[in-house]
């Protein structure tokens, strides 16, 4: 196979060709060996706004995940193709709620809750749950501005549902003050709210998902790090559970996590619970710092790292010789009701 030399020189061969007719976003979770050829970087918030400004870009190369690459097919136009170079590049929180068990669940809580429900969703959802969203009413939210989301959604309804993530919800609801007891959560397997409250007391109702990286950060990590590391502040992606977000000192997104270390003093100790490239390169770029990664196994996001250079070279080359291998395009209607949820939350944000 090629060396890693021959295949960045592809790259930027290519790039250099097409120029702005190319277009490479990159998540912060993404390899430093594509991130590198990326136009430009950042958390899926920005990502799409990114995608909702651009009419210039012909081609986008999406460096992320599957529902990140239908975000950008919804908010570009017809003539901009979106690629996503490697399929596989899913996300376990998203594949947790289908459209199928979603409908199931409305039905039930509607008939529970009446019309008193707004549902929200978490990005990290696939187009088919965006678009039922945005057609009852409610909108997406990113971990950047879930709070504001959130409170939008009470100005709406008395009591909302939350998709996909749990503890997303749990930590932003938690955040703005609600009570844990008024927080009940839908089990889609089992079909069943598991509540023991009355039920006029349930604000919000958390859909039983979650991500299987930030899942990896527990109280016996924090634990540890408090025993080794005294001093040491530790911030988490609000994606971890609610009792680690509870010990840490510090939660937030994707980009409060990076603006939190980058303005911090030199010497200043971190240790992070979140994505491992994304820590590894926040290592990188702070030397001066001590910074850890808060469970010591690091905890890689396997669909994400499925992006790589051998794929972008592909992709690139088959655009480049007319083949369009890899699309990603939502269906019209679907497409068409998912852009209100996505449009709602991007006027708010
Ligand atoms: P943000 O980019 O919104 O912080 O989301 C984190 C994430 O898990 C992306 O898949
Ligand atoms: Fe999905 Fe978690 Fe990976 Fe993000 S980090 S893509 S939420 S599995």
């Amino acid at each position: 196979s090629m060396p890693t030399e021959e295949l960045e020189e592809r790259v930027r061969s290519i790039k250099n060709k097409l120029g702005r007719k190319l277009f490479i976003p990159g998540h912060h979770y993404q390899k430093d060996e594509v991130i590198q050829f990326a136009d430009a970087t950042g958390d899926s918030l920005k990502l799409a706004q990114l995608s909702a400004e651009n009419r210039e870009a012909e081609h986008i190369v999406f460096c992320g995940v599957h529902f990140m690459a239908e975000t950008a097919d919804i908010l570009t136009m017809k003539n901009q193709k979106v690629y996503l170079p490697d399929m596989r590049a899913g996300c376990s929180m998203a594949d947790m709620a289908d459209i199928y068990q979603t409908e199931r669940a409305w039905a039930k809580l509607t008939e529970l809750f009446g019309e008193s429900i707004l549902p929200l969703t978490y990005v990290n959802s696939t187009a088919a749950i965006k678009s039922f969203v945005g057609e009852h009413g409610g909108a997406t939210v990113t971990s950047s501005n879930a709070e504001k989301m959130v409170q939008w959604a009470f100005e709406q309804k008395e009591r909302l549902l939350f998709l996909p993530d749990q503890h997303l919800g749990r930590n932003t609801a938690y955040n703005i003050g609600i009570p844990l007891e008024d927080m009940a959560v839908w089990n889609p397997l089992a079909n069943e709210l598991e509540y023991s409250g009355p039920l006029e007391k349930v604000k919000v109702i958390l859909w039983k998902g979650h991500c299987s990286v930030h899942e990896n950060f527990t109280v016996e990590n924090i634990a540890h790090v408090r025993e080794a590391y005294p001093g040491m502040k530790i911030i988490v992606h609000p994606e971890c559970r609610r009792e680690v977000v509870a010990l840490s000192d510090m939660a937030g997104s994707t980009n409060y996590i990076i603006d939190a270390i980058s303005v911090s003093p030199p010497g200043s100790s971190w240790a992070i619970g979140t994505e491992m490239n994304l820590v590894k390169r926040i290592i990188q770029q702070h030397p001066d710092k001590q910074i850890i990664s808060l469970n010591p196994h690091m905890c890689p996001c396997l669909t994400m790292n499925r992006i790589d250079l051998h794929h972008l070279v592909w992709c690139l080359e088959e655009l480049e010789q007319g083949k369009e291998h890899n699309l990603i395009e939502v269906d019209s209607v679907i497409a068409e009701n998912a852009r209100k949820a996505l449009n709602r939350m991007l006027e708010q944000s």
